[in-house]
C-alpha cells in the first residue's frame, strides 16, 4: 500500500485496518479499528487531516480531501468521518463531516462544511453543496440534495449491516495476504 509521509506525518492505522495496495494515503489521516479502504481511493491529508471511525468503509475510487484553515476560518474544513459509514464507489468526500451510519451513495459529492447527522442515506449521484446539514434519519437525493423521506426500519438496519459487511469481506482481503 502507498503511505505518504507529508511535513513528517504519516497515515496512522488502527488494528485491523485494510487498505488496498492501489490506494494512496498522504499524510494526517488517522484509520480508527476495522477501517477499509478499497482499490484506487486517493486520500490527501494535507493542509489539514483526515478522521475515519471504526468499521466504515471507503469504497473503490473515492477521493478524499480537505481545505485549509483561512483568516475568516481558523480551522479550515477537516474531513471527519463517523463510525459505520459507507462511503461506495466514486464519492468525493471534501471537507465535511459525516456523523454515525451513513450510506454515501455511488458517485456523490459532499462538499465544504457539511454536517451529515447519524443515520443518514444520500441516493447514488447526488450533490450536496457547501455548508448544508443533512437532518439524522432521512434520505436525501438529487443535485442539489433534498430530503426525500425518512428512512424505514430496514433501511436503518442495514447502515450497521452493510458496514459489517465490509468488515467482514475485509478481513477476507487480510488473511489473503
Ligand atoms: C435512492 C435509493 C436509496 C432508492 O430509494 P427509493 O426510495 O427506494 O427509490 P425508488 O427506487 O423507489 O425510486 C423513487 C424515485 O426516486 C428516483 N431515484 C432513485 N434513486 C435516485 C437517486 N440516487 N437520485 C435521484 N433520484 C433517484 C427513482 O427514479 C424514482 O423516481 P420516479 O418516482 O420519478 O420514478 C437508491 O436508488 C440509491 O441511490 N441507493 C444508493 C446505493 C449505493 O450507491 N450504494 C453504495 C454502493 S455499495
Amino acid at each position: 500500500m502507498t503511505l505518504r509521509t507529508y511535513k513528517g506525518i504519516a497515515p496512522k492505522l488502527a488494528e485491523g485496518v485494510y487498505v488496498d495496495a492501489s490506494s494512496v494515503l498522504v499524510g494526517d489521516i488517522e484509520l480508527a479499528k476495522d477501517v477499509s479502504i478499497w482499490p484506487l481511493v486517493a486520500a490527501r491529508g494535507d493542509v489539514n487531516f483526515i478522521k475515519i471511525g471504526a468499521r466504515s468503509n471507503i469504497q473503490d475510487g473515492s477521493v478524499l480531501h480537505l481545505s485549509r484553515p483561512s483568516k475568516g476560518k481558523p480551522a479550515g474544513s477537516p474531513l471527519i468521518i463517523g463510525e459505520d459509514v459507507t462511503v461506495g464507489h466514486k464519492v468525493m468526500l471534501h471537507g465535511c463531516t459525516l456523523g454515525n451510519r451513513i450510506l454515501v451513495g455511488m458517485g456523490a459529492i459532499v462538499m465544504d462544511d457539511v454536517m451529515v447527522e447519524d443515520d443518514v442515506i444520500i441516493g447514488a449521484g447526488s450533490l450536496v453543496p457547501p455548508g448544508k446539514t443533512l437532518q439524522s434519519g432521512y434520505l436525501y437525493v438529487g443535485s442539489p440534495a433534498k430530503a426525500a423521506r425518512p428512512l424505514n426500519d430496514h433501511e436503518k438496519s442495514f447502515l450497521t449491516e452493510s458496514a459489517l459487511n465490509y468488515v467482514q469481506l475485509k478481513n477476507e482481503y487480510l488473511a489473503e495476504g
